[in-house]
Formats: structure tokens, C-alpha cells, sequence
């Protein structure tokens, strides 16, 4: 009998059961998958990792039509999100771009870099001409990508010196994208039925995040995520980026229990499947470069097949791959976890765009 590549290669990293918890239940349904594995994993990821999500304020919302734009194409509007709380205010530019005349719209919140409209990550013109719509920010208009939470969102929250399980600034940048969806759903021209989330590299661990905590987004996009994002810690992959990595550059993305983890990935309560795994039943689209080593292109996909297991207790397919390793040019798009393996680097491609808008077309 053909030796199981992929099974001998999880086995090897000895992942956290996603059906055994701590009080000895086996989840079996997925009745119980959703009364009562989905929230512990859940509740560890946040307390463990990432941080506990603020509590909901919700923002004044003012509209400005700026134009028809691409060629006459699409509507541009730009949106503004006004928080507050205890007096304190930050405001968050966001920008709507979608096909004009045009009905049930299929929609990517993606979280980006700059703001440029349209910018290398962010073909916008493409984008429309394939019949969707974009609800985009700029990540540092939500608070700064450093240590200072006392800017932007986690300013409205953050009390002190931050300790245990208080937010990082994935957290944060996640908060802006649900209330996002919240905004959207508003919106006549949007399917609600097909509303994406999307972002790449650290926006990609921040759309998966936002993906599995928020079950109104109908696909997933994760981007060149990596350590913490798609890429399982347990024995990675070499000249991939370790806890230790991203902890001495990056701790304040994560909750300041994180670095607990150190070096100390084999006693860790969870690993990074028990945040793909709830993404299920919806879609999750996860791409990749073959030259990104740091994001441990064997880990994510080994990953996509052990989160499977989730979508399985729905009687779904989760991926649908062949028995191997993946190899550079990989495109799985039949089951419910998609996963492509592109040439190139690190890079929020057009590529990885055309990819993504192909597999959420061919579901109507
Ligand atoms: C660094 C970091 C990665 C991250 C990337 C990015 O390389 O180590 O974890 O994904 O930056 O966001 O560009």
C-alpha cells in the first residue's frame, strides 16, 4: 500500500487534537463542533495568542460620492467610520469601489498596506472588470504598526501597559474589518452571500483571524500568511520564520501571553489548524509562493489538510488534493479549503487575485 505522505508528515508534528477537549468529550457532530469545540478554540487562540476583541462601539458613518471612475466602470466612494468612546474619537477612511449598474455584487474586504487606490496589491480595475466590488483601508489608518497602542483604535481601548491576554494590533486591524462587514450589509448593490475577506503577509494572519471569528464572511483569503497566520509552528519547515522570529520584532501583534511560546512550540494548547478549522463550513483560500520560504509553504499546506477534518463533520470536502507534497504551480480549487502555490516571492500577486475571484465565481 502507498505509504500516506501527508498523514506521516502531521504525524510527525503532533498536533493538538481539534476533537479531544480538556474534559475528555470527543467532538464527534457538528452540533458539538459548534456548541463546544468552535468556542474553546476560540477562547484559547484569543487568550493564547492574539488577544481578546474589544467591545463593540458602533461608529457614526459619513458617506461622500467621489466619482465614476476606471473608465467610466465603477462607483468610488469614499466612507468614514467615526469611533468613540469616553469622549475620545478616531476617525478611519475606507474606500468603496464597485461595478456601476450593477446588482448583487460579490465584494473583498481587503485590508492593505497604503492607501493608493489602485495599488500593486490591489489591481483595482481588474478587480471590477471580473464583476466584483472592493471595500478597502489602509491598516495604519486603524492604529500604527508598532508598539504604541495608544494611537487610533487601540487608543479608544488600551488602558496602560498591556499584559496577559489584552489585544494586539492584529486584533485591532481585525475589529476594522467586521465593522466593515457591518457597514456592507447595508448596502443594496452587495451579495451578502458572497462577501470575502482578504489581505496578505501580516494582513493575511489579520483576514484569517477576522475570517474565523466572524462567520458572515462566505470565504476566507489568506494570503503569504506564514507564522501565525496559515503556517502550523510545529516543526516548520527550514529558514521558516519561528515563534522566536516574529516574537522579537512583532510581539506587539499578538498578546503580550504569546511569547510564553518561545521555543516552546511543542507545549503550546493549540496550533495554527485550530484557527483555520473555523472557517468551516464556509471557504477558505489559502495562497502561497514557492520562493516565500519564511512562510513555510509545507506548513500551511499541512495545515489545510488537518483543518479539513472540521469540514469533514459538515459531510464537506475541506481540500481536495492528491496524496503528495505540493509542488510550484498547484492549484486545488474543488473542495472548500483552496490552496495554490504560485511561482514567484512574497507579493500580493494578480495572480493570487485572478486565483481567488475564479474559485469564489465558480460558487453561485
Ligand atoms: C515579516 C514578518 C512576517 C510578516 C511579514 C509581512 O516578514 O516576519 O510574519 O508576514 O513581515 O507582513 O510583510
Amino acid at each position: 500500500m502507498k505509504r500516506d505522505i501527508l498523514q506521516s508528515e502531521l504525524k510527525k508534528r503532533n498536533l493538538p487534537n481539534l476533537f479531544q477537549m480538556p474534559d475528555g468529550q470527543v467532538i464527534q457532530t457538528k452540533e458539538e463542533w459548534e456548541n463546544k469545540a468552535r468556542l474553546y478554540w476560540r477562547e484559547v487562540l484569543l487568550k493564547e495568542e492574539y488577544g481578546q476583541v474589544p467591545s463593540l462601539i458602533t461608529p457614526k458613518i459619513a458617506l461622500e460620492t467621489k466619482a465614476i471612475d476606471f473608465a467610466g466602470k465603477a462607483k468610488w466612494e469614499t466612507v468614514s467610520f467615526t469611533f468613540e468612546k469616553n469622549g475620545n474619537t478616531h476617525v478611519i477612511p475606507t474606500q468603496l469601489i464597485f461595478p456601476k449598474n450593477k446588482t448583487n455584487i460579490p465584494f473583498f474586504i481587503y485590508i492593505n498596506f497604503r492607501k493608493d487606490i489602485p495599488d500593486r496589491y490591489l489591481p483595482v480595475e481588474e478587480i471590477i472588470d471580473n464583476g466584483f466590488g472592493i471595500f478597502t483601508v489602509c491598516y495604519e489608518d486603524i492604529t500604527t504598526d508598532n508598539a504604541d497602542f495608544s494611537n487610533g483604535l487601540a487608543g479608544l481601548f488600551q488602558q496602560g501597559e498591556r499584559q496577559g491576554s489584552d489585544a494586539g494590533k492584529i486584533v485591532y486591524w481585525s475589529y476594522m474589518l467586521s465593522r466593515m462587514m457591518d457597514y456592507l450589509l447595508t448596502r443594496s448593490e452587495v451579495d451578502k452571500d458572497r462577501i470575502s475577506v482578504a489581505g496578505h503577509s501580516r494582513l493575511g494572519k489579520t483576514s484569517l483571524l477576522t475570517g474565523a471569528l466572524d462567520e458572515r464572511f462566505a470565504f476566507v483569503c489568506s494570503n503569504n500568511s506564514g507564522c501565525s497566520g496559515v503556517a502550523l509552528a510545529r516543526s516548520r519547515s527550514e529558514g521558516a520564520e519561528s515563534i522566536r522570529d516574529i516574537c522579537r520584532q512583532f510581539s506587539y501583534w499578538f498578546c503580550p501571553n504569546y511569547t510564553k511560546y518561545i521555543d516552546k512550540e511543542n507545549a503550546m494548547p493549540f496550533d495554527q489548524h485550530c484557527l483555520l478549522s473555523l472557517v468551516a463550513p464556509r471557504k477558505a483560500c489559502v495562497g502561497t509562493a514557492i520562493e516565500d520560504i519564511w512562510c513555510d509553504n509545507l506548513n500551511q499546506f499541512l495545515n489545510c489538510v488537518e483543518s479539513s477534518k472540521a469540514w469533514l463533520l459538515y459531510g464537506k470536502k475541506g481540500l481536495k488534493a492528491p496524496n503528495r507534497l505540493p509542488i510550484c504551480g498547484d492549484e486545488f480549487l474543488e473542495g472548500d479549503v483552496y490552496f495554490h502555490l504560485r511561482k514567484g516571492t512574497h507579493y500580493h500577486s494578480r495572480t493570487d487575485w485572478l486565483i481567488y475571484m475564479k474559485a469564489i465565481k465558480e460558487q453561485v
